[in-house]
């Protein structure tokens, strides 16, 4: 099956009542380990690439395993731009061969805002890409702009509505609780699943998407930890209420830290348990596997999309 937009994977997931994962790739350990879980679960999979992950991996090395990915599976795989910070930055993209980008215009006024989007929005669309745009603040550090956790601010579901009317965005990310990287909640951790409702209510057709939601795996944060790490406190979204938000309407879940986590605490612990050891493959093999482990659960028992390919 050749690259896909995120289209007709949106439509099965409003349909059907299930979330697809879009897992941020940085390497080719992590791009495998993605691949072979959603390959052994039968699962759609968004591959998404930062501003960042370009500047570290390169495009056409990006786009030439992402093309690999494709010819060695039988899944529907689409290749997206997260966080794109600028018109330049959806454009390279979109001419080296994506099928998604998102503009993140989140950090601008309403206004502004709707002007950037509007403007990915014609450039994409006559080349066959999808956008993803974003309204509303998620609390935390986001890219190079701060927010305050006490500044969050939850999308308005009027608003959400004018502005997929106006811009012609094909997906809305949305600001219900969420938080980028492992400090997600200080207390206990909620979402505001009432303004998802609302907003579905409002705009029923338009595909919604969850950032900021990894689960900050206990166990992964432990093995981190135990192996010379120090990240204290770390704190996600439950599982429970992602299986919950994957039901209620969330068609994609973002999932970076995780993998950052099932990555660095496999490393360390090879290292660790093996100071002789300097063959990079011998921790970058468990590193892998680990990724797809936590890759399988969320596509198997998070997200509800296994056999959805
Ligand atoms: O939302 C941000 C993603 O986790 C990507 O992070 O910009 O450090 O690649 P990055
Ligand atoms: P996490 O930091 O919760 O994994 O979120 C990733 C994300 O939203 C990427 O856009
Ligand atoms: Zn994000």
């Amino acid at each position: 099956m050749p690259l896909v937009t995120t289209k007709e994977m949106f439509k099965k997931s409003m349909d059907e009542g299930f979330a697809i994962g879009a897992f941020n790739v940085n390497n080719m350990e992590i791009i495998q380990g993605i691949i072979d879980a959603a390959q052994k679960q039968n699962s759609p999979v968004i591959l998404q690439a930062s501003s960042g992950a370009i500047k570290y991996a390169r495009i056409k090395y990006l786009m030439k395993m992402v093309e690999a990915a494709v010819e060695e599976t039988t899944i529907p795989i689409a290749i997206h731009l997260d966080h794109g910070p600028d018109f330049e930055t959806c454009k390279e993209c979109i001419d080296a061969g994506f099928t998604s980008v998102m503009i993140d215009g989140s950090k601008y006024s309403f206004e502004e805002n709707i002007e950037i989007t509007k403007k990915v929005v014609e450039y994409a669309h006559e080349r066959g890409v999808v956008v993803e745009a974003e309204l509303g603040q998620l609390a935390g550090v986001e890219d190079d702009v701060n927010v305050a956790e006490s500044d969050a601010k939850y999308t308005d579901p009027d608003q959400a509505k004018e502005f997929v009317e106006r811009t012609g965005c094909d997906s809305l990310a949305i600001a219900i609780g969420t938080s980028h990287g492992a400090y997600k909640f200080k207390g206990e951790a909620k979402l505001r699943m009432d303004i998802l409702k609302e907003i579905k209510e409002k705009i029923p057709n338009t595909p919604i998407v969850l950032h900021g939601a990894s689960t900050v795996i206990p166990e992964l944060v432990e093995t981190c930890n135990k192996n010379g790490g120090d990240i204290p406190g770390a704190k996600g979204v439950p599982d429970e209420i992602l299986n919950l938000a994957s039901k209620s309407g969330v068609s994609k879940i973002n999932v970076d830290t995780d993998l950052r986590l099932a990555m660095t605490g496999e490393i360390r612990k090879a290292m660790a348990e093996k100071p002789s050891e300097f063959d990079p493959r011998k921790y970058l093999t468990p590193a892998r596997e680990k990724i797809t482990e936590v890759v399988e659960h969320k596509i198997r028992d998070v997200f509800e999309s296994t056999n959805k390919a």
